[in-house]
């Protein structure tokens, strides 16, 4: 082994040694022969790989017995990889505790809310409150940065995998009676956050509190978000235990780990964002529909998380996909077209799970880099093209900024709220009405950030607010100056409804918003069947729902304004629009100012507000009390003011902006060639662009352009 010295840098947020974008995945050779070893060094250099993580799930391999390492295999798989130029991104294996760990430490195996006892044989058996998986946790990692502090090939530190893993053993349960004490101050204040009155939960000793196991009927939604949100905290605990030791001894690598998506994360990455060096994600789209749709958004949410500063795509797979009902091959040049737009919105490359496709254990039938086919694979040749194109990029870097002027709140407490089973509709969903609302933005041709609330929002022309369930009261003023300056608001419907602690806020919904709305709903009316809106004033009745936006523009906005009429509640003109649907949820709402945007036709609402806009300051709020389709909701913000797109549909545009230089990423989603007005020169090709950039199906481009392109 060699020995480096790197300066150490006041920022570390770009893996060791790697200068342009990384490509690269999951490399497990521990799964492997030694001499399948060099020929994946020898396709990785072929391919363009300059990074893996390495040993994620290799902890019964470097500690086969308690205290006793075994590293010869990984010193030699590292200096194979330095010596063919692939840098190290060297995982700690926490994620995986051999099977000795849980026979030595029966405590420190997970339990269930049932009350079961899970054993070793699967992945992520063990409670992060468990004092002998803390220790055997922390000492695991010192052993392999004591090892590996000098090694030329490590890049950077991968804490443990996904963190997620939910305990409800005795451990937790103390560890959560701690965390509650340092949250709430008093069993008082406690009991009344939680409105223990209710059912007879009133505590009266701290140990009478446990983590919320399987009980008769509904649990108390209080104490579940409380426990979703001290996994969150206990998780991070872990992880901060795991990187204190790794920057002690190697302050110059960078320390990361890699955030999952999923109703069943409890980790807040608002939290954790602040704590890893450089933010990775894996992201697995779910609907092959919507694929392309999804990786956008969860790049989005992944430079949110960053605040806007590159992040980097940890996994995405590279041929099937295992997940899903139904295992699903990506299609021919999806792997790159993903691949660069998670790269167009901030990723500082494209990774995979994993290097090459297992063949035994639980995932044997995960895709790979290097397929069960082997190299002479079309997926594998996708892979190579890839890798041989991401160098021509190099010159792009930290690429700029990502330009967005729509920012959506993304509120994760509020969707754990919301999963609570006894909610007025189960059909209410938090994650539909986010991705619905980044769907509309994002099939409009415009590109949306994420923002925390409360936050600053300023540089925003629109925010939308989509189910935005649980609202402080610095949210509520936060959202209100931001309008007082002249944003647009699009709030959606059970948004505002309870306090931080999942306490209806009282005297009509939603509570937080109301004033800021102009309205008062008194109650919700769940819709079982879609019901009609009527829409205000156009003489130009209109059969197809692509025309709503035209009308509804006419009506509110624009050279228009005028025949708006004011915040008295009167209405827009009525009665001769065409209609549109509202579906799932539906509310009696009394306009308190607001104007009347749409009514409820028919059924117990006929005639009520079902959309509503209030001036406020120097801008205005928008109120949705129902579900739209796509069509609809992109003609409500078009009508609010959304930037149109010069993008033809099913285009992707982004612009990022740096100092000196700006590109623009273009990708077509669609089996049609297109045309986009642009000018400049196209890093992938060499070509100079002079006015029309001509995309074949399914390409793209990265168009460096002039600087003072507008
Ligand atoms: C990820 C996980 C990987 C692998 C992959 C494919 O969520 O981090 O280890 O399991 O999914 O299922």
């Amino acid at each position: 082994m060699t020995s480096i010295r790197i300066r150490r840098r006041d920022t570390i947020d770009r893996p060791r040694g790697i200068g342009g974008l990384c490509y690269g995945g999951d490399y497990n050779p521990e799964q492997w022969p030694e001499e399948v070893w060099r020929e994946d060094v020898a396709l990785m250099r072929e391919a363009g790989v300059n990074l893996v993580t390495v040993g994620v799930f290799a902890w019964s391999r470097l500690e086969p017995e308690p205290g006793r390492y075994d590293f010869g295999w990984l010193d030699r798989v590292l200096d194979l990889l330095h010596t063919g130029g692939v840098g190290v991104c060297l995982a700690t294996p926490t994620a995986s505790p051999p099977p000795w760990f849980g026979l030595a430490h029966p405590d420190a195996l997970p339990v269930s809310a049932d009350g079961t006892r899970l054993t070793h044989g699967s992945r992520d058996t063990y409670c992060v409150c468990a004092p002998p998986y803390q220790e055997a946790s922390v000492r695991v990692a010192r052993a392999l940065a004591e090892r590996y502090r000098d090694h030329p090939a490590l890049a950077m530190w991968h804490v443990h995998n996904e963190y997620g893993t939910w305990c409800h053993c005795d451990h937790a349960a103390a560890a959560f009676r701690d965390w509650l004490r340092a949250r709430h101050g008093s069993l008082d204040a406690l009991n009344d956050a939680w409105t223990t009155a209710f059912w007879s939960q009133r505590y009266a000793r701290w140990e009478e509190i446990a983590p919320p196991r399987a009980t008769r009927y509904l649990p108390n939604p209080s104490q579940v978000l409380d426990f979703r949100r001290f996994l969150s905290d206990a998780m991070l605990g872990h992880y901060r235990a795991q990187k204190a030791v790794l920057r002690e001894l190697t302050p110059d690598v960078p320390v990361t780990t890699n955030f999952a998506f999923g109703g069943w994360v409890p980790v807040n990455p608002w939290e954790w964002a602040g704590e890893v060096d450089l933010v990775a994600v894996d992201h697995y789209p779910d609907d092959p529909a919507q694929a392309a749709g999804q990786t956008a958004f969860a790049a989005d949410l992944a430079r949110g998380w960053a605040g806007g500063r590159p992040w980097l795509l940890m996994e995405q797979a590279a041929g099937i996909v295992y997940t899903g009902p139904r295992m699903r091959a990506k299609p021919p040049g999806e792997i790159a077209l993903h691949s660069l737009q998670h790269i167009a919105r901030g990723s500082r490359g494209a990774m995979f799970f994993q290097w090459r496709a297992s063949r035994g254990g639980a995932e044997m039938w995960h895709g790979g880099m290097v397929p069960h086919a082997g190299p002479d694979s079309r997926v594998h040749r996708e892979i190579r093209d890839l890798g041989r194109l991401l160098p021509r990029l190099a010159e792009y870097g930290e690429g700029g900024a990502v330009q967005a002027d729509v920012a959506i709140l993304w509120d994760p407490e509020s969707w754990w709220a919301l999963e609570s089973p006894a909610f007025p509709s189960s059909e209410v969903r938090y994650l539909d009405a986010v991705q619905q609302a980044h769907r509309v933005l994002w099939r409009s041709g415009v590109t949306a950030d994420f923002a925390r609330p409360p936050g600053d929002l300023s540089a925003y022309q629109m925010v939308l607010v989509p189910a935005l369930y649980l609202a402080s009261g610095a949210t509520a003023r936060n959202l209100a100056s931001y309008v007082e300056q002249g944003g647009t608001l699009v709030v959606s419907f059970f948004s505002g409804i309870a306090d931080e602690h999942a306490r209806v806020r009282l005297g009509g919904y939603p509570g937080a918003l109301r004033d800021l709305l102009g309205i008062r709903v008194e109650e919700f009316l769940p819709l079982e069947e879609p019901v009609r809106l009527r829409l205000p004033g156009t003489h130009q009745p209109s059969d197809t729902s692509n025309d709503v936006p035209r009308n509804m523009r006419e009506n509110i906005t624009g050279d228009t304004a005028q025949d708006v009429p004011g915040n008295a509640g009167e209405d827009v003109p009525d009665d001769t629009g065409p209609g549109i649907a509202g579906t799932i949820w539906s509310e009696r709402i009394e306009s308190r100012g607001a104007a009347v945007l749409a009514r409820y036709e028919g059924g117990p609402l006929d005639g009520l507000p079902a959309i509503t806009r209030h001036s406020h300051g120097a801008g205005q709020a928008i109120y949705l009390s129902t579900r739209l389709d796509d069509d609809a909701y992109a003609g409500i913000l078009a009508a609010a003011g959304l930037p149109a797109s010069p993008a033809p549909a099913g285009v992707e545009l982004v612009r990022r902006g740096g100092e000196g230089a700006s590109w623009l990423f273009a990708l077509n989603h669609t089996s049609e060639r297109q045309e986009v007005k642009a000018s400049g020169t196209d890093l992938l090709t060499g070509s100079p662009i002079d006015g029309i950039l001509r995309l074949a199906p399914g390409g793209f481009a990265v168009i460096r352009m002039p600087h003072d392109t507008p």
